[in-house]
């Protein structure tokens, strides 16, 4: 008899977005160049992520479930941003570009544990036992709760979760894993989604919270975290990039927890230290009296951050003008100029513009447009925007200045930093006790927020 051939498929190994043939570029993701073959999973695990139970139907009523029971990890900026510690049985997704602290993090959440008496595991494919040890005599983890397991097979992992019975697991990293029933590589999309799906489902079953390290890649060489955000409970992904002092992780998506929650850390010689206060970070190098800075309240999840705005314009020499724009999306930006360009006769068009949120923080408030147009204004015009004022609210296609939520929380924040005067919306509605000791100035177009400004 003929031996029945493996069926293969085309998977973007970005998204995970799955075809009969090669493709060029993604239709899901858009990103270029990152289909690779890989044979279809064949396993009572789909490969599309679907979980087999195989248990019985009951009425809602049966079930004993009882709120809280979280465990805390100690950290308070990481129960932050898990939406007030861990849950029995959920799946956390932690991302990041390489070297950016996920093992570190981890290594100090399992130490934490540790150190309150339960037995927590390390897995890890990515280090030698020594290597681990090393790094966790830095951080000062030396509890006999803290087991290290170094292995990448899966079967060998589930087997020994089974036998040690562990109350928190982390697998360091997901890409590293390989299950025995396909023939791809560790890494790869198949692989990837393979070992999650079991060990997700593991998870459930033992109703103990598992951690999974993802390694963000640009290249397309190995499976990026992406693949799994959707089989998941809860996403965390590291913000800020490796080059800087702080880490700024946030919850993308949390079935525990609000999402886009986010925690500010700081990397010293002995682990991640906890940033208390993180307006005050965000707002520590701000240059005095610079043209191009504003001062933004924007909420972050549940709290409101300060931070800080700032563009460069400068006349274009040569041919097309340059518009770059980080941690805000650049179309935003260019539709604020091309309202500022038209109904307020700036003539940007020819001129260069940078802009950046500074602390590597990336934002989607609509709260921050006043500030964009507020910082654009102050360096075309070269004249800084006074110090203790706070720019914020939402800017329409008209130049209108529309309303915005949280407006005591924002005010309140702004306050305690220091700010005395805040420049706001007109149709939001501002109690005037909350803002006690801070000037509002209400504006209803562009216009006046420039005639209040300059
Ligand atoms: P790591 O946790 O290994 O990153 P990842 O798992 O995301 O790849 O972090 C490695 C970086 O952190 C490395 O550049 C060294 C630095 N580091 C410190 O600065 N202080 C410390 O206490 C530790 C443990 C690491
Ligand atoms: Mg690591």
């Amino acid at each position: 008899m003929q031996q029945k051939k493996n069926k293969t498929q085309f998977f973007c190994q970005n998204c995970g977005h799955q075809s009969p043939k090669w493709l060029g570029k993604c239709p899901s993701c858009e990103s270029w160049n990152q289909f690779a073959e890989e044979e279809v999973s064949q396993t009572a695990v789909a490969g599309n992520g679907e979980l087999q139970f195989h248990e019985e139907t009951v009425p809602i009523s049966a079930i004993m479930a009882e709120e809280g029971g979280r465990i805390a990890t100690g950290i308070g900026e990481m129960d932050r941003v898990l939406g007030g510690g861990l849950v029995g049985g959920s799946a956390v997704l932690v991302g990041g570009d390489p070297g950016i602290g996920k093992s570190t993090l981890l290594l100090q959440v399992f130490h934490n544990l540790a150190v309150r008496g339960l037995k927590v595991l390390y897995v890890t494919g990515e280090e030698s036992a020594r290597q681990v040890k090393l790094r966790g005599a830095r951080i000062g983890a030396t509890s006999d709760n803290l087991l290290i397991m170094v292995e990448i097979s899966l079967e060998a992992i589930m087997q020994q979760i089974m036998a040690i019975k562990p109350q928190v697991v982390v697998i360091d990293s997901i890409q590293t894993v390989y299950a025995g029933t396909l023939s791809s590589a560790p890494g790869s999309v198949g692989q990837v989604r393979e070992s999650s799906a079991r060990l997700i489902l593991l998870a459930k079953k033992l109703n103990i919270p598992f951690f999974l390290i993802g390694h963000v890649t640009k290249d397309g060489s190995i499976a990026g975290p992406k693949v799994l955000e959707h089989m998941v409970d809860t996403v965390l992904y590291f913000e800020a990039d490796s080059g800087h002092a702080y880490r700024i992780i946030r919850s993308i998506k949390n079935r525990y927890g609000p999402a886009n929650e986010i925690g500010v850390f700081e990397m010293r010689d002995n682990g991640l230290a906890e940033v208390g206060n993180p307006s005050a970070f965000f707002l520590a190098e701000r240059p005095a009296g610079a043209a191009g800075s504003v001062v933004v309240p924007s909420i972050e999840g549940t709290r409101p951050i300060m931070i800080e705005i700032q563009s460069l314009v400068s006349p274009t020499y040569m041919g097309m003008p340059r518009r770059t724009a980080m941690g805000v999306d650049h179309n935003r930006v260019s539709l604020l100029i091309a309202v500022m360009d038209k109904i307020c006769g700036l003539s940007l068009g020819n001129h260069d513009i940078f802009l950046n949120i500074a602390g590597g923080i990336k934002t989607d408030e609509p709260a921050i447009d006043l500030g964009i147009v507020a910082s654009l204004a102050s360096s075309f015009h070269s004249r800084p925007v006074d110090v203790n004022t706070a720019v914020f609210g939402e800017v329409g296609l008209t130049g209108e200045v529309r309303g915005i939520s949280r407006m005591g929380d924002r005010i309140k924040e702004a306050a305690r930093m220091g700010f005395t005067r805040c420049v706001i919306p007109k149709t939001t509605y501002a109690d005037d006790a909350l803002s006690s000791g801070v000037q509002i100035v209400k504006v209803s177009n562009l216009r006046e927020l420039f005639a209040n400004l300059f």
